[in-house]
């Protein structure tokens, strides 16, 4: 099991923690190394998208896991499991997930999740979560709506809460993460289009399978596995 949290480095400003976090990692930091910032001048997000959030309001984190193995395969499921998990731990809320890793409360995004990895060498685990961002705070034109945690929730709090469910999920059997994304699933049932580099298509979103593929049950009845990094998702009502 990899205890995440210690050591951690933390910036007052940088460009990207992901970007600290492989850096770390390429020159041998242990797993379990942590780097946070408060704040961040060129965030990624997934897709080649850009994260942006008012310094100090948000928990930006980067965590190096090595080695990277085969036992990590649903990896990207099991994070934003364990930032679910954290968030609750803090305030009364109930998460959701957005395959394959965006964090919701109330069908708005809490948190996202950028895993970057050398394989089998480190995967950094970088997520973003909204802690005090005030509504007016955000973009106007966010892809999706956002949300913070808010309830008093300090940005410490928030890390060492990160600190503790990653160091229990990172390392789960399969069968346990699968079962926990069912239960947290936003899209089941839920009407979805995507497209891809080969294909796009719209149906109704029905679980995830054993490799944490979403599964989607066309409009012709068929059911098709989507992977994430293939496919970009738009959601239906
Ligand atoms: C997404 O929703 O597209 C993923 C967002 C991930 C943002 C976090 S913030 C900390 C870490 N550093 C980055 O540059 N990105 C991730």
């Amino acid at each position: 099991m990899t205890a995440f949290g210690s050591p951690r480095r933390h910036f007052r400003a940088t460009d990207s923690t992901n970007d600290r976090a492989r850096e770390l990692a390429e020159s041998g930091a242990a797993g379990g190394t942590v780097v946070t910032a408060g704040s961040q001048s060129a965030g990624r997000g997934r897709h080649g998208r850009t994260w942006a959030a008012p310094p100090g309001k948000a928990l930006l984190y980067s965590a190096i896991l090595r080695p990277l193995d085969a036992g990590h395969a649903l990896l990207p499921l099991a994070v934003p499991l364990a930032v679910c998990e954290a968030m609750e731990s803090l305030a009364a809320v109930r998460c959701e997930v957005k395959w394959p890793n965006d964090v919701w409360v109330d069908e708005r995004k809490l948190a996202g999740v950028l895993i970057e990895a050398l394989p089998p060498d480190w995967a950094v685990i970088g997520i973003g979560v909204n802690v005090a961002i005030e509504p007016k705070e955000f973009p106007s034109k966010l892809r999706w709506p956002a949300t913070s945690i808010g309830h008093g929730v300090t940005l410490d709090e928030a890390r060492a809460a990160i600190d503790r469910a990653l160091s229990e999920w990172v390392d789960s059997e399969p069968d346990r993460v699968i079962a926990a994304f069912g239960e947290r699933d936003a899209l089941d049932g839920r009407r979805l289009t995507w497209s891809g580099v080969e294909e796009e298509g719209s149906g109704v979103g029905a679980g995830v399978d054993a490799r944490g593929n979403l599964l989607v049950v066309r409009d012709d009845g068929e059911r098709v596995a989507l992977g994430s990094g293939e496919v970009q998702l738009v959601l239906g009502a």
